[in-house]
């Protein structure tokens, strides 16, 4: 089965061909970032209106790069939730007109079950049941991932997504949106003890945890030494905020894996592209006889591919659109199963 797959829901407008859930004929990415920088976070407005500028260029070049033509593809797919709701509606839009204009089935798609999807991309020997922490820009979630439409949260950010919280970090240190790639660079000369940093701590659940009071933390620090004249060690800076945030998820994220007992830990999101957080994951991992999946770094952030990926299964377990069907701006990831909802 071979799926159109769309994606807007944030800076990224995206447009992939995936065969059978699994196979990757083409994934054709438009990175906004440029657009954002110079505003140090994405601009909603300046987000939906690029989506339109591009989106059905990048279907045309998909299906050229893909060497397929519009009578092959058997269904399209799209991100409907959760995301920046203008920049959503430009995605649902374009995959409604695309579905009705070739009389095939429209598959909606959860973003953060695409993002775990990404791993069976990576991996053929992937299946359920597994836990996967799935760390982005928007999101920061512990799940057990009981079958490939059956995702039920155990912990997450009760404040602060992961990526946001490195993205709001480098802003203090002046490097620029997005902060994650420029902050894992940096920290790689650092000595990670040199700062003490705050791991929050969340009493009633071992799996949530917060990520604001870190950001403050770096902030106030650079305050202060600005205050008082002093030079920070920025790499230094950097490679304690890395090691804070990894050390705030993987020993939870371990005791998930340990609870439920599958014996496999994916991670999936933009933030899995941490070099740091990858390797301690590694090592926690081989430690512990856990198989560890992370996707490589292309499949790490926002694509289509992994919506084509999980709208197979999706579309499997009775997933169906129609015309009528709305983005929503917050969807939880365990009700996105899209039957009775368009
Ligand atoms: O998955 P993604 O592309 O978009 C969302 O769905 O949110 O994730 C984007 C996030 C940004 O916050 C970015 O700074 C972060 O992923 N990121 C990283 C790295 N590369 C990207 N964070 C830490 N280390 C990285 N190497």
């Amino acid at each position: 089965m071979l799926i159109l797959a769309v994606e807007s829901s944030c800076d990224e407008t995206a447009v992939a061909l995936v065969r059978d859930g699994r196979e990757i004929v083409t994934d054709q990415i438009f990175s906004q970032a440029a657009l954002h920088a110079v505003y140090g976070g994405v601009v909603p407005e300046i987000a939906s209106r690029s989506h339109v500028e591009v989106i059905s260029q990048l279907a045309d070049l998909a299906l050229e790069k893909g060497g397929v033509t519009r009578k092959d593809i058997d269904a399209v797919a799209v991100t409907a939730a959760p995301g920046l709701i203008g920049a959503l509606l430009v995605g649902v839009n374009f995959a409604k007109s695309a579905a009705m204009a070739l009389g095939v089935p429209l598959i909606p798609v959860h973003h953060v079950r695409g993002h775990i999807a990404a791993n069976y991309l990576a991996y053929p020997e992937l299946e359920p049941p597994f836990v996967c922490l799935a760390i982005s820009g928007g999101n920061t979630l512990i799940c057990d991932v009981r079958d490939y439409t059956d995702v039920h949260i155990l912990g997450g950010t009760r404040d602060d997504a992961a990526g946001e919280c490195f993205d709001k970090t480098a802003r203090v240190l002046g490097l620029g949106y997005p902060g994650g790639k420029p902050i894992d660079d940096l920290a790689q000369t650092g000595d990670d003890r040199k700062y003490i940093l705050p791991i929050g701590h969340v009493d009633d659940n071992p799996y949530d945890m917060s990520f604001s009071g870190l950001k403050t933390a770096v902030i106030n620090l650079a305050h202060t030494a600005e205050q008082k004249g002093e030079e920070l060690d920025r790499a230094s800076l950097a490679a304690s905020f890395c090691r804070a945030v990894s050390d705030s998820l993987v020993p939870r994220t371990m005791q998930a894996v340990r609870t439920l007992g599958y014996g496999k830990l994916a991670v999936a999101g933009g933030v899995a592209a941490n070099s740091r957080i990858r390797g301690d994951f590694q090592r926690a991992c081989d430690k512990e006889n856990v198989t560890l999946y992370v996707p490589p770094m292309r499949l790490c952030g926002d694509n289509a591919a992994m919506i084509g990926s999980q709208a197979y299964y999706e579309y499997l377990a009775g997933a169906r659109a129609g015309t009528d069907l709305n983005a929503w701006a917050n969807m939880e990831i365990s009700e996105a199963n899209f039957r009775g909802r368009a």
